[in-house]
Order: structure tokens, then C-alpha cells, then sequence
């Protein structure tokens, strides 16, 4: 009997690669830096029974459409909104994430997003390398206080819990605002849900950790930037679509909030020349929440055995739309 064939979109270790070699033929796109073409995505899905994708890759009506084997798309990565659920579920194929395993790693990437914000850490070591350290001032590289002020969290999920979690330890109060009340995060880590706009009007630190759907597009627009504080600083983590940037721009340029901490763009990879790239209070990180070498070997071995389940008929262990 003929293996199935499942194709992976970027290069990844052999010995992640292997035991799903043992039950499939594995085809990969060979680099592990230059995302696969579009056109190339549609001609390994017509013979595809199973795709690996990386949250970059649009797995859409075309893609699924040249997919008539499909059974499974098992992104890598908790989030996917690069895939269009609706469809996939129309056409009977599962699609897969890889949660859980990135929530603490993807949590310390935001709340160092956050400290380098406040405190100017990526402004400074630059002040620094760039020999203009003349002397000691008293208010030189000042930045803003992260302990005992107020984080406002948009989206509650496990990484925003896990963020509520680290801002305790920094006796942070925490606010919340979430589609539905998260009554064990209120328990359990003293977080206080807030309507969208008493949050963003009562926080120092708005932190978007929601996913991108057709309802949190463009959530962050100017009207959300104009009821923060002047000296509110805003954190985004989650996806670059869930904030109109071009009303960033204008809310940090106009003074309306203090600064911004970005690792996720609207447009990935963001443009060099991007206008907020520009701005000495933007700290911009290209999407590497969840890069470390233990998280993302641990998101790439939970999507492997995601296809093996299902090519073996079992279960997938984290489906998004059975
Ligand atoms: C995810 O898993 O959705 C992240 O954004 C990728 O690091």
C-alpha cells in the first residue's frame, strides 16, 4: 500500500521529521528562511494528505480546493487565522494548533516586550553603542515604572493568564477584558474584568493578546488609542491585524499614548521603512513570541503527531473544528 503523502512548509529537523516519515511520504519546502510560494503550496496540497503549516502561510479556499485528499492541516502554532477554518470544515478536513506548549514561553516574550518599553532597554543599548554616553543624568534614559501599576489585559486566554501571572509578581493589578468572564482567573490570580473601554481608559499597560478573528480586526483604532492615558503604554503580542497601525502611528505621534511594544505586524515581514519603525518610543520585535529552540521543538513535534493521529485514524490531540 502506498504511504500517504504529507507536505511541511519550512525545513525542520530530521528527527522531528522522523517518526512521521515512518507512517507517510514526507515532502518539505528546503529552506528553513524563505517561506514557500503560494503556487507551490497549491501543487504539494493536490497530492497532500495531511499539510504542516507555519502561521505564515495562508492555507485558503485555493489551497483547500487542489486539496481533495486532505484530511488535516496541522498548523504550527497557536494561533490560525492564516487558515480559513470554514472552509476546511466545509470540506470535511480537521485543522490543528499547537497550544499549550507555547504559553509561558510566548508570556515572557510579552512581558520582556514590556520592560524594554518602559524602560527604553532597546533606546538605550543603542544610546550606548552608538559612543553618545557622555555622563551619569539624572534623567537620562528615563522611562516609565512597570511595578505597582495597572495592566490591562485584552484577551484572557492561557497567555494572557500566564501574562496576569508574571504582572503579580510585579504587584501589577490586573484588568481584563475577554468575549466571556474568566472567573478562574479571577480567583485564582485577582484579575478584575473590565468593560473594553474602562480598561482602556483605567490601565497603564494595555497588553492585546486576543486572536485575530472578523470581530478583533482592527479593534485597536484611533477611538481605542484616544481613551488610553497620555502616558499609557501598548503591547501587542498577538496579531498585527488586531490594530490598525496607521492609528498608532498618529495616536504615538500626537502624544495620545507614551509608547508601543510590537512583535506582530499587519504586513509580516513589516517593511523596514514601516512609519512606526521610525518612532523612537516603538520597541518592534519580528514575531518571535514563541521562539525558543525548546518551544518551537515542542510546537513542531505536536503538529507532527497531530498528522500521525490522524493518518493513523485516531483522534488529532488538539483539533481546532472537530
Ligand atoms: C502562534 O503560535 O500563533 C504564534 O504567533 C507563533 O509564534
Amino acid at each position: 500500500m502506498t504511504k500517504p503523502y504529507v507536505f511541511v512548509t519550512r525545513k525542520l529537523p530530521e528527527e522531528v521529521i522522523a517518526p512521521l516519515a515512518a507512517v507517510a511520504e514526507v515532502g518539505m519546502w528546503p529552506h528553513e528562511d524563505v517561506a514557500v510560494p503560494h503556487e507551490v503550496l497549491v501543487e504539494e496540497a493536490k497530492k497532500a494528505a495531511a499539510l504542516l503549516p507555519m502561521v505564515s502561510d495562508p492555507i485558503d479556499e485555493d489551497v483547500l480546493a487542489a486539496g481533495s485528499g486532505l484530511k488535516v492541516v496541522a498548523n504550527m502554532g497557536v494561533g490560525y487565522d492564516n487558515i480559513d477554518v470554514p472552509a476546511a470544515t466545509k470540506r470535511g478536513v480537521l485543522v490543528c494548533n499547537t497550544p499549550d506548549v507555547l504559553t509561558d514561553t510566548t508570556a515572557d516574550l510579552t512581558f520582556a516586550l514590556l520592560l524594554a518599553t518602559a524602560r527604553r532597554l532597546v533606546e538605550a543599548a543603542e544610546f550606548l553603542k552608538e559612543g553618545k554616553w557622555k555622563s551619569w543624568s539624572p534623567f537620562l534614559l528615563a522611562g516609565a515604572d512597570v511595578h505597582h501599576k495597572t495592566i490591562g489585559i485584552v484577551g484572557m486566554g492561557n497567555i494572557g493568564q500566564a501574562v496576569a501571572k508574571r504582572a503579580k509578581g510585579f504587584d501589577m493589578d490586573v484588568l481584563y477584558y475577554n468575549r466571556s468572564r474568566r472567573p478562574e482567573a479571577e480567583e485564582k490570580l485577582g484579575a478584575v474584568y473590565r468593560p473594553f473601554a474602562d480598561l482602556l481608559a483605567e490601565s497603564d499597560f494595555v497588553v492585546c493578546l486576543t486572536p485575530l478573528t472578523r470581530e478583533t480586526r482592527h479593534l485597536f483604532n484611533r477611538e481605542a488609542f484616544r481613551q488610553m492615558k497620555t502616558s499609557a503604554i501598548f503591547i501587542n503580542a498577538a496579531r498585527g491585524a488586531v490594530v490598525d497601525e496607521q492609528a498608532l502611528y498618529e495616536a504615538l505621534v500626537a502624544g495620545e499614548i507614551a509608547a508601543a511594544g510590537l512583535d506582530v505586524f499587519e504586513k509580516e515581514p513589516v517593511a523596514a521603512d514601516h512609519p512606526l519603525l521610525s518612532l523612537p518610543n516603538v520597541v518592534a520585535l519580528p514575531h518571535i513570541g514563541s521562539a525558543t529552540y525548546e518551544t518551537r521543538r515542542a510546537m513542531m513535534t505536536l503538529a507532527r503527531d497531530n498528522i500521525i493521529a490522524v493518518l493513523e485514524g485516531r483522534s488529532p490531540l488538539t483539533p481546532v473544528n472537530e
